[in-house]
Formats: C-alpha cells, structure tokens, sequence
C-alpha cells in the first residue's frame, strides 16, 4: 500500500484534503482550521486555528504539509472556506479536492456578491468585475457534464432578485448545455451567462412598494412591472452594451413562443435559442421563488407545469429543465414517480397561483 492511499484511509470523513491552490488564497491569515494527519499519535489534529497570521515560518510549514497531502479542514468549517474562495474563483479550475456540488455553492456564492455589487451600482467597474466572474464560471463547466449537473442543489428559493437571477444563470447555463453541448466541444458561453444575470437588471428601478407588495398586482401594477424590460434596454444603452445576444435576452425573455407574451409580442423563429432559454429558466426560477405574496412552488412540479405548456415555452428546453432536476437527486426521482404526491402537490400549486 503506498502511503497516499494508506494516509487516504486513516483520515476520518469528517476532514476534507486541501490543495496548494487553495492555499495560494489564504493571504496573511488562515481562513479556517488547518489539520494534519499526526503519525505519531494517528489521528488528525489541529495544526493552525483559525485566523492565525501566517509568518515566514509558519506559511513555510503549511505549504510544506499541504505539497505532501497532508492538510486538512474539516467539513463544518467547509461554508466559511467557500466564502473565501468564492472572492478567488478562478482556483477552482485546476482545483481537484473539491468535488462538484461544493464547487457550484462556491460558484454560487462568489457570482451572487459580484451581481449583488453590480444591481447595486450598475456602472462600467462594476459590470467588468461581473464579467471576469463569469467568465471563469463558463470556463469551469463547458468541461464537464458533472460539473453542471450539480447546479439544482444549490440554488436559493428566497425572495431575493439577486439570488433569483443566480438561479436562472445556473438553470438556463445547465438547460443550454444539456441541449447543445457535444462532449469534447467548447462552447462559448460567457454571452449567454452574461444575459442570464442581467435579464432583470430594469427590476432595480421598479419601486420598492410594488416589489414587496404582499398581495397579487392590479392590472395597473402589472403594467409597471413590465416596463422593466424597457428600462433594462437604456441601462444597456447607457452602459454601452452592445452584445446582441444579451440585448435579445433582455428584451425578450417575456415572449412567447405563441405570440402571448410582452413588451412586443414577438414569436416563434423570432426568438433563438438562448431568449427561449433565458425564458424557460427565468419562469422556473420565478415559479419555485418566495414571493410576497405567495409561496414558491415545488421545483419538480414547476417543471412539469412548463413541459405542460409548450404552446408558450420550448418543449426541448423544458424537457431538458426536467431532466436536470432529476439528475443527482433521488428524492425529485422518487417523487415524479409518486402519482398521488404529485397530485396534491399540483393542487396546492393551483391554489397558490390563484
Ligand atoms: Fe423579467
Ligand atoms: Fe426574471
């Protein structure tokens, strides 16, 4: 037995093994608690606490440890790592320790900041710093379906814009890839990525009174609301954005494919591909999310709903919506095969959307 694999089977669950590019984050300070595997006594045991200022001889130490495979964290202190490399998301591309689904809560969490910094303060700066993130985002899972297929778990259901257009950027990246992706083919995705998180960046100038309303909108309301598609366009005039697949996104995630949407009533051919799949996820992430004035609906069920509707949305896209639910998650597998749970969940559906 070499002794990797005889180190890999005395360290106990709860530890996870970190590499030198995480390492390479740390700065002055340790993040979290470092551990090593102490031969001597057999176990794994503390080597650095948390926030230890990292002189000369100590860093030496640490990056001595951590070359040899022997640094470990342990998996409570993992969400206070994430937080960390989520402000250097690029050491995740040549990151092997981490598996995926703790890698898309990194990613997830990284992208929400640089949104939220950039729904904030729309300007140039801003937008730049939002684009390195993606950037590195669609570098990271054109690669490998694994990678993707892990996005469901992590999204958020709160009542939160920002969090819901970090949704529809992972569900509508996923939808896109499962449909068009050939292994081994690189796609371009960064414009697409880009379109998914600004598609409802006109939402920042509807007044506040009208987004947290705790009842359904009056028609007037709802007029509104819709001029957000409108206002997004002169953001992006402003901002000079030129991208016409993002400028398409913007104003066309509303449509439908059977003329039935807004602000123009665009259909069919006219809407390509990545506005019929900024919609398909836009609806879903809208659909699943806390609102004020009512509950999100339950995921698989949402899905099922907008395979349901395929006069309005693409029945591969939302076929393919499905199948990413489902994949890597056996309790939504279990559950669309329960008829009967799937009933009652669409009749507490239907109340909620009435
Ligand atoms: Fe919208
Ligand atoms: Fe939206």
């Amino acid at each position: 037995m070499n002794s990797q694999a005889k180190q890999e089977d005395l360290i106990p669950e709860e530890y996870l093994q970190i590499s030198s590019n995480i390492v390479s984050t740390f700065g002055n300070r340790t993040p979290v608690t470092l551990c090593i595997y102490d031969e001597e006594f057999q176990r794994v045991a503390p080597l650095f606490p948390k926030d230890t200022r990292l002189t000369p001889k100590k860093l030496d130490r640490m990056n001595q440890e951590c070359n040899g495979g022997n640094l470990f964290i342990t998996k409570d202190e993992y969400s206070s790592l994430a937080g960390h490399i989520s402000q250097n998301l690029g050491v995740l591309l040549t990151e092997h320790y981490l598996d995926e689904p703790a890698a898309a809560e990194i990613f997830y969490e990284g992208i929400l900041e640089k949104v939220r910094e950039f729904y904030a303060n729309p300007v140039a700066e801003t937008l730049e710093q939002l684009k390195t993130v993606l950037a590195i985002f669609s570098e990271y899972v054109w690669v490998d379906r694994n990678r993707w297929s892990h996005f469901f778990n992590s999204l958020q259901r709160k009542n939160d814009l920002c969090c819901h257009v970090v949704n529809t950027l992972f569900v509508g990246t996923a939808i896109y890839l499962k449909t068009v992706h050939k292994e081994g083919e690189k796609l371009e995705l960064n414009s697409l990525g880009l379109a998914l998180v600004l598609h409802d960046l006109g939402m920042t100038q509807i007044p506040a009174t009208l987004m947290t309303k705790a009842s359904p909108f009056l028609y007037k309301e709802k007029q509104r609301m819709q001029e957000h598609v409108d206002i997004a366009e002169k953001m992006m005039n402003r901002m000079d954005v030129k991208d016409q697949l993002v400028r398409d996104c913007i104003l066309d995630h509303h449509e439908r494919i059977d003329g039935s949407g807004y602000p123009r009533g665009r259909r069919g051919d006219a809407l390509s591909i990545e506005t019929r799949v900024c919609s398909v996820a836009d609806a879903f992430c809208g659909m699943i999310a806390e609102r004020w004035h009512k509950k999100g609906i339950h995921p698989i069920l949402a899905a099922i709903i907008l395979t349901e509707s395929s006069k309005r949305y693409d029945k591969t896209l939302t076929a393919a919506l499905v199948s990413f639910i489902i994949s890597n998650n056996p309790e939504m597998q279990a559950l669309i095969k329960d008829k009967e749970k799937m009933k009652q969940l669409r009749a507490l559906a239907l109340k909620q959307m009435n």
